[in-house]
Order: C-alpha cells, then structure tokens, then sequence
C-alpha cells in the first residue's frame, strides 16, 4: 500500500499507477471532479468509485450521470455515488 501525504490535487497529479480499480472520495467535495480528471484516464473498465456526500458536489454528480460520461452511477445509502467506470 502506498499513502501520498499532501494536497489530493498535487499528490494524485503525477506518477499513478497504470489502471486503478477503486477511488474513495471523501475529502474536500468542492474537488471531485477536479480529482476524478485525474484519475479518469488510468481507471480500469469496472473500476468503482465511492463518493461519499456526492450532494454537495452537483457539478461532479452531473459529470458522472450524465448519458455519455462513460459510466454508470447511482445514488446509494443516501448521498453516497456508486459510480462504474464503462468500457
Ligand atoms: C471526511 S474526512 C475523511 C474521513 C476518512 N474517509 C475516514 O473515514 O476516516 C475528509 C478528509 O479529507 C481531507 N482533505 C480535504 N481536502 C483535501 C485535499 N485537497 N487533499 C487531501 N485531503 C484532503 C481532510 O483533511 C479530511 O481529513
């Protein structure tokens, strides 16, 4: 396991692994988005994402709602985002 202490936006904005499987989001809701592009390129088809008190973050709930983002996500338990990375 590997822990990158800092800034999500700083620590996540280079050297990822080549596929990811799962993201927890659960830090600074402004920001989901902003880390979810990050992400985007290196999650696996199938990959998760948790995104917890996803309500205060519309702008990332439309991004992974919308018909053609390329995933498939649900509200689940309240205000947490299921979200699957599509092939
Ligand atoms: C709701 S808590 C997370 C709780 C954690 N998931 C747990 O179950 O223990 C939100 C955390 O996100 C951190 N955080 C906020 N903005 C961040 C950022 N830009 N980069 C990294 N961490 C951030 C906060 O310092 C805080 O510790």
């Amino acid at each position: 396991m590997e822990i990158r202490e800092g800034d999500a936006l700083t620590t996540l904005a280079a050297n990822l692994p080549e596929t990811i499987d799962f993201v927890l989001l659960d830090g600074a809701k402004p920001l989901y988005l902003d880390i979810l592009a990050l992400l985007e390129s290196r999650l696996r088809p199938g990959a998760m994402i948790v995104a917890d008190n996803a309500d205060y973050s519309p702008d990332y709930l439309a991004r992974v709602r919308a018909p053609e983002s390329g995933y498939l996500s649900l509200p689940f338990d309240g205000d947490v985002e299921l979200s699957m990375k599509l092939g």
